[in-house]
């Protein structure tokens, strides 16, 4: 039997959780409820994107909230809700206030939605990611940070300029945190199954690695106020239909690590199969000494920061 449509609520109406809202309707996953601090935003936006089923053809139910009862029994929950970056800042700039909007947006997935799997956007993206982890309690399984899908998507883009072929056709991969020190990975980034380091060169792949690493702080400089929300929105929906759909992705993600690559009790960027579950498997890539060694200084710099700042 049915059990009737999912549910998924979006935490933040700003400009990546509509996009992220946008997206999820039309894919047709479920009911959207949108909550923000400023309902009538939220509203304004859920009533705009209704009024687009018929032009889109999408049948889901789309509302706008500021009261955590409205997110009850949801499946999944995204959230987005936080300040983002402004041109001079970086991610990690954004700590403290992101942490205490975290706190209290964590209290209410705890009471309203104790049961969903939980989706983080809100940057910096893996310390928000432990500090929801930490204030609902869940096991590290239900609690997911996305960075890697918009990394690898953005260095998919970059390498299909260079080589001239369809982006459909390229898999990269980006592991570590979602900053300055994320960890491309261009000897398991391929186009059509062949490895870049034998489809362009050296310094190629260097500047390509470059740009996807300050891929975030290059959109910012252009915008000059706020930061990227089409492809960061449409990423964190992808993973809600991976995990509501249960289709087992094999993605990059912030997942709790607990030994795997010599880390422990870190969310940091490591390839995951994401499913029904969650966090079905993590993946341990072969990496190289020096591939090793960067993603342990990323796992490292984040780690003095969950410490010295946020007190864990
Ligand atoms: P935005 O400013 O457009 O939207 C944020 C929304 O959160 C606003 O509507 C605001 O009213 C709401 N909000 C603030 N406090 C709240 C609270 N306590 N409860 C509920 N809602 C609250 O910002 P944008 O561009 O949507 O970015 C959101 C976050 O996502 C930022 O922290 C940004 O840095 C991050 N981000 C992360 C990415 C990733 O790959 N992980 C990529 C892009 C953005
Ligand atoms: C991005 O990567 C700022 O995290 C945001 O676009």
């Amino acid at each position: 039997m049915s059990r009737g449509r999912r549910k998924i609520a979006v935490i933040g109406a700003g400009n990546v959780g509509a996009t992220c809202a946008f997206v999820l309707a039309q894919k047709k996953l479920g009911d959207i409820v949108m909550l923000d601090i400023y309902e009538g935003f939220a509203k304004g936006k859920a009533l705009d994107m209704s009024q687009d089923g018929q032009v889109l053809n999408y049948d889901g139910n789309i509302t706008g909230t500021a009261n955590y009862e409205d997110i009850a029994g949801s499946d999944v929950v995204v959230v987005t809700s936080g300040f983002p970056r402004q041109p001079g800042m970086s991610r990690e700039d954004l700590i403290g206030k992101n942490a205490e909007i975290i706190k209290q947006v964590g209290e209410g997935i705890k009471q309203y939605a104790p049961n969903s799997i939980v989706i983080m956007v809100t940057n910096p993206l893996d310390l928000m990611t432990y500090h929801m982890w930490k204030v609902t309690g869940f096991p590290k399984e239900r609690i997911i940070g996305q960075a890697g899908v918009l990394d690898s998507a953005r260095m998919t883009h970059f390498v299909a300029k260079e080589v001239g072929c369809n982006e459909e056709d390229v898999q990269a991969m980006v592991l570590g945190g979602h900053g300055d020190t994320m960890v491309p990975l261009p000897r398991y980034t391929t186009c059509g199954g062949i490895p870049i380091t034998q489809l362009l060169d050296e310094e190629t792949i260097e500047a390509i690695s470059k740009r996807t690493a300050g891929g975030g702080g290059e959109i910012v400089k252009l915008l000059e106020r706020g930061s990227a929300f089409y492809a960061p929105g449409s990423a964190a929906a992808i993973m809600a239909e991976a995990v509501l759909n249960d289709r087992k992705r094999l993605i990059p993600a912030s997942a709790y690590l607990d030994g795997e690559y010599g880390l422990n009790d870190i969310f940091i960027g490591v390839p995951i199969i994401l499913g029904a579950n969650g966090t079905e498997k993590i993946i341990e890539l072969d990496l190289t000494e020096n591939e090793l060694s960067s993603l342990q200084g990323s796992a490292d710099f984040y780690k003095s920061q969950l410490t010295d700042i946020l007190g864990y």
